[in-house]
C-alpha cells in the first residue's frame, strides 16, 4: 500500500465492466484511498460494439456500490471518449465532485476487429483508432490542462499493451493504435515533465478479461487450434509461466501513481511475466 496515494483523485476510463483491467486498477486505487471516477461508454453507440459488450451505465454504477461498499469513494460518469467533449466533461466532473484531479489512466480501449488487412474497412480502422488513440489524446489534453492548472504535477498512464511493441497477427489497427500510443505517451512525458506531471504507458501481455475472452476465441480460430491448446501455447511462451491477471497491471498502475513512482515517466511498462522484454 501507498500512503502517498491517500486522498488522490483519479479517473479511469472504460473501468465499468467487470473483470476489465479497469475495474481492477479502480477498485486498488480506491483501496489506496483515492477518491475514484468510474467511466464508461454507458451504451452500445454504433454498429461496431462488440458481442461481448460494452460498459453500461448500471454496470458502471454497481462497480461503484461496490467500491462505496468496500468503504472506499466513487462515482460514475458515462461518456464517449471519442466525443472531445464528452471528455473535457468527465474532467469537470472530476473536479466538480472531488475539487481536482490527480491521476487520470486511459484504459478504455477497443480490442476486437480484427481480421486480415486486406479486408479491413475503413469505418473498423477509424474506430479502433479513434478509441484507442485519439480518445486517449483527449484524455491526456483535459488531464493535463487541468493538473497545468492545479500546480502540483500529476500523473497520467495509458494503457497499451504487448501490441504496442510488437507485431500481432491480424491486428493491424490494434497494434497501429497501439504503439502511437507509446509515442503519444512519450512526447506527453517530454511536455508535461516541466509541470511535474509523469506520463507513462504499461504493456500488458494477455489477460483474459471481457474483451481477452474474444481475443482467445479469435486468435485460436485463426491460427485452427483448439482453444485449450491455444493457451497452452501462449501460456508456454510467458517465462513466469502464465499469461496476466487484472490484479498485475492495478499493481503496476498504483506504483507509478505513488511517490515512488516519481522519477519514471515517458516509460511504457512490459507488465508481460517477461514474454516481452524491450
Ligand atoms: N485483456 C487483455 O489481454 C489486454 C492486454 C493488453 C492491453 N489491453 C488493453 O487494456 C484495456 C482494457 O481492456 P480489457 O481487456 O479490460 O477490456 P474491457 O472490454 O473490459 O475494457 C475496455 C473498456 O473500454 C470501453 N470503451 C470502448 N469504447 C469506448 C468509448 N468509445 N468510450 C468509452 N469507453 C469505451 C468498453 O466499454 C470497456 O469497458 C484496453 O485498452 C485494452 O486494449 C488488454
Amino acid at each position: 500500500m501507498y500512503d502517498s496515494l491517500r486522498g488522490k483523485v483519479a479517473i479511469v476510463t472504460g473501468s465499468g465492466r467487470a473483470k476489465g483491467l479497469g475495474e481492477a486498477m479502480a477498485k486498488r486505487l480506491a483501496a489506496e484511498g483515492c477518491a475514484v471516477i468510474v467511466h464508461d461508454l454507458g451504451k452500445a453507440v454504433d454498429r461496431f460494439a462488440p458481442a461481448h459488450g460494452v460498459g453500461t451505465l448500471s454496470e458502471v454504477e454497481e462497480r461503484v456500490a461496490e467500491i462505496r461498499d468496500a468503504g472506499g469513494t466513487a462515482e460514475a460518469f458515462t461518456g464517449d471518449l471519442r466525443v472531445e467533449a464528452d471528455v473535457e466533461a468527465l474532467v469537470a466532473f472530476a473536479v466538480e465532485k472531488f475539487g481536482k484531479l490527480d491521476i487520470f489512466i486511459n484504459n478504455a480501449g477497443v480490442g476486437y476487429l480484427f481480421g486480415p488487412l486486406v479486408d479491413m474497412t475503413e469505418a473498423e480502422w477509424d474506430t479502433v483508432l479513434d478509441v484507442n488513440l485519439r480518445g486517449c489524446f483527449f484524455g491526456m489534453k483535459y488531464a493535463a490542462r487541468q493538473m497545468i492548472a492545479q500546480g502540483h504535477g500529476g500523473r497520467i498512464i495509458s494503457i497499451a499493451s504487448l501490441a504496442g511493441k510488437t507485431a500481432v497477427l491480424y491486428t493491424s489497427a490494434y497494434t497501429a493504435s497501439k504503439h502511437g500510443l507509446i509515442g503519444l505517451t512519450r512526447t506527453a512525458a517530454l511536455e508535461l515533465g516541466p509541470h511535474n506531471i509523469t506520463v507513462n504507458a504499461i504493456c500488458p501481455n494477455h489477460v483474459t478479461t471481457g474483451l481477452g475472452a474474444w481475443q482467445n476465441d479469435f486468435s485460436s480460430g485463426a491460427k485452427s487450434q483448439s482453444l485449450d491448446d491455444y493457451m497452452a501455447k501462449m501460456t508456454a511462451g510467458v517465462p513466469l509461466g502464465r499469461v496476466g491477471l487484472t490484479e498485475d497491471t492495478a499493481k503496476a498502475a498504483a506504483f507509478l501513481c505513488s511517490d515512488e513512482g516519481s522519477y519514471i515517466t515517458g516509460e511504457a511498462m512490459n507488465v508481460s511475466g517477461g514474454e516481452e522484454y524491450h
